[in-house]
């Protein structure tokens, strides 16, 4: 299967599997289930490694905001020599159609609140010449796989969201928690008119994914979505992430690595 236009690459090797986690409620339950867990502190975090589902892992921590999750991937990348980085999180919905209770599969990434213009275009990453930074395909196709399998099993249609989908698109970051629905309004549209249709926000995908394309490391992204990023954004959020968000991404993470196992 292709993704914007793009061939399957790279599967990783036997070298651990990264599953970065946007928060600690998400990490918890993955930590539980770790084999032989052993706790390694680096660069001021905390990273734990041992068995999932078959396979040998890093678990760590984003924390919030860009440059904090693009030094948690350059740390798992750089001492931990992770084979590949997978995240998951919640994000808030843009995109019509993206309802709480969703899930969406990133395609790539683009910072919204990059802007270096009359430099560099509005958007562009400078002496990149790139505005969006693409997620492996392969692994993508998996991630959103597992990501469907889940939203139709039993135990997480209880969390209310028996009509829950699974989207793939565009995701935009930037280090700002949106909750207005005029600036959820005008973010998306001052991105369509220059050509980018976001289905959701958040505030890390974009750091790890330039990361990532520095390394020429295979990376993939899922995010639940919590608040539609309008005037009750702040008050959907906390309480969604403790109810929904972990369960989501401790099924979906099973699934995914199950599926890498069979690859
Ligand atoms: N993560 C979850 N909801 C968000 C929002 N509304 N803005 C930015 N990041 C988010």
């Amino acid at each position: 299967m292709k993704i914007n236009g793009m061939p399957p690459t790279t599967m990783p090797s036997l070298a651990p599997v990264a599953i970065l986690s946007a928060l600690p409620q998400e990490q918890r339950g993955l930590i539980n289930l770790l084999q032989n867990p052993r706790k390694v502190c680096h660069a001021s975090r905390d990273f734990w490694l041992g068995g999932l589902h078959g396979h040998p892992v890093v678990l760590a921590l984003s924390r919030i905001g860009k440059v904090a999750a693009a030094t948690t991937a350059t740390a798992l990348i750089e001492r931990f020599g992770v084979g590949c980085i997978i995240f998951t999180g919640v994000a808030g919905g843009l995109g019509e159609g993206v309802k709480v209770g969703d899930v969406v599969v990133a395609t790539d990434f683009i910072q919204h609140d990059m802007d270096a213009s009359p430099l560099f275009p509005r958007y562009q990453v400078p002496l990149y010449g790139k505005t969006r930074f693409p997620c492996d395909p392969a692994l993508s196709v998996l991630l959103f796989a597992a990501s469907q399998d889940a939203l139709s099993h039993e135990s997480l249609a209880v969390h209310g969201f028996q009509q829950a989908s699974v989207h793939q698109g565009l995701i935009a970051s930037g280090d700002r928690f949106v909750c207005g629905a005029g600036e959820a309004r005008q973010l998306r549209q001052a991105m369509a008119s220059a050509g980018h249709d976001v289905l959701a926000v958040e505030m890390e995908g974009a750091a790890v994914a330039q990361v990532c394309s520095d390394y020429r490391l295979p990376f993939a992204v899922m995010r639940t979505i919590s608040d539609r990023a309008d005037d009750s954004a702040h008050v959907d959020f906390p309480a969604f992430v403790q109810a929904v968000a972990s369960p989501y991404a401790q099924v979906i993470i099973k699934n995914f690595l199950e599926l890498l196992l069979k690859k």
